[in-house]
């Protein structure tokens, strides 16, 4: 799909459809699209009159044909109240509009942006948003209907002196669509096709492609590293875990003392369960139980074209989870990396253990602020539902306010969580240092978090939950069911904001 700018009036263009929006409650039609409504003889504001077209968010209105204009149609997206517009409102109102346009065997559009919208960020917020909402998941179909895709889509609206910051934006947009959706085909893919080698070997031809260095260590080398917590997961299993390591340093060489950002992301490429067994209703979607992992390897792909001044470590445990001769049975005591103990009181707690290592290995590395994702808890699905990422901070609260400003920045719902020390009572080990899960009740994404925490130490730390929002169970208009690729944006973001 290629995205451009488009400078040109918008009467006179040549396309399948010519796309805009319009806001609620008697949006007065001004600025450039009034030559719209100009060119239609009054349509626009005769439509709103009607009451037929209202604005509400996201209502469609297709007109075909439209006398005036030399679009075959018209699509009108309602954009909701004017003062709630955003970028993220504009990303939902481009993705719907391809999504709508491309279900009805539409090629190309040109999607006017409005007064105040010729921005960098609005080019950038349509090109993350019609990028992600072209993602299909239907890489095994073998009954493809090739001729439903979207080939060009114009972003205009913009003047020849501003057409420089839409293309800059267009650029940046492109690169974070992409990783976006290259992660969402990693989280996508069934375990069978996708194993922790697998994994390790995709990482690493991406990585190697980007000009990003990168290590993976092997089941012998993991084993060499004591890297105790993660590999009492991965004996339940005939595939071997891997650890992936990608490195992106800025061309300038970071101040001597300057912060290193780890990103560290749970792949568990099926989990189910160990010897604590799921139960098998829903299992077949534990294969999205790496999606942390495969964000962060995303985030690193876009960093190596967008090249923030930071330097970037990305650490990602990979593993199944399985039951097996060999598992790890409950009470088994392990010792991570780090040295601590742990008593395994579920073996379906098992992202907290890969973890463990993972954030002690990225600090070995040298980072000296650490954000990491992981489809950690059921918990967050009861407390924040499919719409808000769960955080968890350290004790360093300007650290979480910065991740927190970047997930708002981004355009991505995430709620903080309380992290009182009373919950890591919880944690407390009565054989050994720590457990795996809570003792007391409830809060088990708080305990969860406790756990990560342990092994962060003093190190700026922050913890995102992405259970409930990696995986899309109902298609939205601008998003297709399936994998959502959250969090990428936020940390993108993150590492740009050095
Ligand atoms: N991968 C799961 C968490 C999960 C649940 C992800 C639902 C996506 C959707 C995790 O490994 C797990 O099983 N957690 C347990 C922890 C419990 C045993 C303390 C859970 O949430 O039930
Ligand atoms: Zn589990
Ligand atoms: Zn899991």
């Amino acid at each position: 799909m290629q995205i451009t700018i488009g400078t040109q009036p918008f009467a006179a263009t040549q396309t399948e459809a010519l796309v805009t929006y319009l806001f609620e409650n008697g949006d007065p039609v001004q600025g450039r699209i009034s030559e719209i409504d100009q060119s239609t003889n009054g349509l626009l504001k005769r439509l709103a009159k009607s009451g037929e077209l209202t604005g509400k968010t996201l209502e469609m209105t297709l007109i075909h044909a439209p006398a005036g204009l030399q679009a075959a149609r018209l699509l009108l997206v309602g954009a909701g109240k004017r003062e709630k517009f955003d970028s993220a409102a504009l990303r939902k109102i481009s993705g719907s509009a391809l999504r709508y346009l491309k279900s009805r065997g539409v090629h190309n559009f040109v999607f006017a942006v409005r007064e105040d919208n010729a921005t960098e960020d609005s080019a950038q917020a349509v090109a993350e948003g019609s990028i992600a909402a072209d993602f299909e998941s239907d890489k095994y179909k073998t009954d493809k209907k090739n001729d439903k895709s979207i080939e060009s889509v114009q972003v205009a609206g913009y003047s020849d002196s501003e057409r420089a910051a839409g293309e800059r934006g267009l650029a940046r947009g492109t690169v974070i669509g992409e990783a976006q959706n290259f992660a969402r085909d990693l989280i996508n893919e069934p375990s069978n096709k996708l194993t922790p080698k697998i994994l390790a070997e995709k990482a690493e031809a991406m990585a190697r492609q980007a000009g990003l260095s990168v290590d993976v260590l092997d089941e012998r080398r993991i084993a060499d590293l004591k890297m105790g917590a993660l590999l009492s997961v991965a004996q339940g299993s005939i595939e071997p875990p891997r650890m992936i390591v990608i490195i992106y340093s800025p061309a300038k060489a970071p101040k001597a003392g300057a912060p290193v950002l780890g990103i560290v992301g749970k792949a568990v490429t099926f989990d189910t369960g160990g010897i604590s067994i799921k139960p098998s209703e829903g299992m077949e979607k534990m294969k999205y139980d790496m999606a942390g992992g495969a964000t962060m390897l995303g985030v690193m792909r876009a960093l190596a074209t967008l090249k923030p001044n930071v330097k970037v470590i990305c650490v990602v445990p990979a593993t199944e989870n399985m039951p097996g001769g060999r598992a790890q049975k409950p009470g088994d005591i392990q010792t991570a990396m780090s040295g601590k103990t742990i008593e395994v009181l579920n073996t379906d707690a098992e992202g907290r253990l890969i973890l463990a290592d993972a954030i002690h290995y990225a600090k070995q590395l040298g980072a000296t602020h650490l954000v990491d994702a992981a489809t950690l808890t059921g918990a967050i699905v009861v407390a924040l539902a499919s719409i808000n990422v769960g955080v968890f901070g350290g004790g360093d609260q300007a650290w979480t306010d910065k991740v927190l400003a970047s997930a708002k920045a981004a355009g991505e719902k995430m709620w903080q969580m309380p992290m009182d020390d009373e919950y890591r009572e919880y944690i407390k080990g009565t054989v050994a240092d720590i457990q795996n899960i809570g003792s007391g009740k409830g809060g088990g994404s708080i305990t969860g978090a406790w756990f990560i925490r342990e092994f962060a130490g003093d190190t700026p730390w922050v913890h995102l939950d992405i259970a409930g929002t990696a995986w899309n169970d109902d298609a939205k208009s601008w998003l297709a069911k399936g994998p959502t690729g959250v969090a990428l944006r936020t940390l993108v973001h993150l590492a740009m904001s050095y």
